[in-house]
């Protein structure tokens, strides 16, 4: 059966830590067992090819965060944001993900000059409400804000980060189908927190815990009802199932040591995705 979701991956034959730009990479600078990425990154990827589609990108040599393909950009129809990356470490990716994007046939939208943003990291549309969030604080500018929204035509609705642990909004946020949301609310200021109330109804709202946030239980790929992610405590679990969804999780612990989990290393291809309240 063709699956209606297709997402974007790529294999970790260059992957390492050889700098530390968030603090999970600090201390674990060469300390990645290649083997073990690769097998992990298989495991997800037909983990995830059971639910959609996964396509496959060229892994390029002396980016090892690439794998990333969360930050490759935001994508929205046709069109997609490339993003413009913090680190000079993770600049070379931009090309790369550019050139991705316009020979799959969609139109490339470059930010003004200057301004920072890491892509689907700091931006995830609400599955019910088809408006876009977008996060600030540590990668992204809030300029970037304006931009995705005329560019490709959503609401952006701004969260800012205030915990340098979780520096991408997918780390600590996660919209899941018929609107509901798994999140980490210290994670954001207080201004983040009163929007997210006022958009998401209390019963929607999933709270997840420190210790549950810091295995990255937010960095989940979800599509309809199926979840997946690195680990997810049997509270977590309970709270989702109780939501219809199912809980799917695979060990992802070389990529903890990056600073990323299950949904930084896909990006979704067909977004928004149709409205299922
Ligand atoms: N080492 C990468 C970085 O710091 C990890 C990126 C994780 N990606 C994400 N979407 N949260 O940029």
């Amino acid at each position: 059966m063709a699956k209606a979701t297709r997402i974007l991956m790529c294999p970790p034959d260059h992957f390492h830590v050889n700098y530390a730009i968030n603090p999970w990479m600090k201390g674990n600078e060469d300390q990645v067992s290649q083997e073990k990425a690769m097998q992990q990154w298989r495991a997800l990827r037909d983990l995830v090819a059971r639910f959609a589609e996964v396509v496959e990108m060229e892994p390029r040599q002396g980016v090892p965060d690439m794998v990333f393909t969360a930050n490759a950009g935001t994508v929205a129809g046709k069109r997609a944001v490339v993003s413009s990356f913090a680190h000079k470490e993770r600049q070379p990716e931009e090309q790369y993900f550019a050139d991705w994007f316009r020979s799959n046939g969609y139109e490339v939208g470059e930010l003004p000059k200057g301004v920072l943003y890491e892509g689907a990291g700091d931006s995830l549309f609400d599955r019910a409400g088809g408006w876009l969030w977008a996060g600030s604080g540590f990668r992204s500018d809030v300029e970037a804000q304006e931009f995705l929204a005329d560019f490709l035509d959503v609401e952006v609705l701004g969260l800012k980060l205030v915990d340098e642990r979780f520096y991408h909004i997918d780390t600590c946020f996660c919209p899941l189908s018929g609107g509901y949301l798994m999140y980490y609310p210290d994670a954001y200021d207080v201004n983040s927190n009163r929007l997210i109330e006022e958009r998401v109804p209390a019963e929607k709202r999933i709270i997840v815990q420190e210790a549950e946030a810091a295995v990255f239980s937010c960095n989940a790929i979800n599509v309809g009802q199926d979840i997946i992610m690195h680990e997810c405590s049997e509270r977590l679990r309970g709270e989702l199932e109780k939501a219809g969804f199912r809980v799917h999780t695979t060990p992802l612990t070389e990529f903890l040591k990056a600073g990323g989990s299950a949904k930084c290393l896909s990006l979704k291809l067909d977004e928004p995705e149709p409205v299922a309240r």
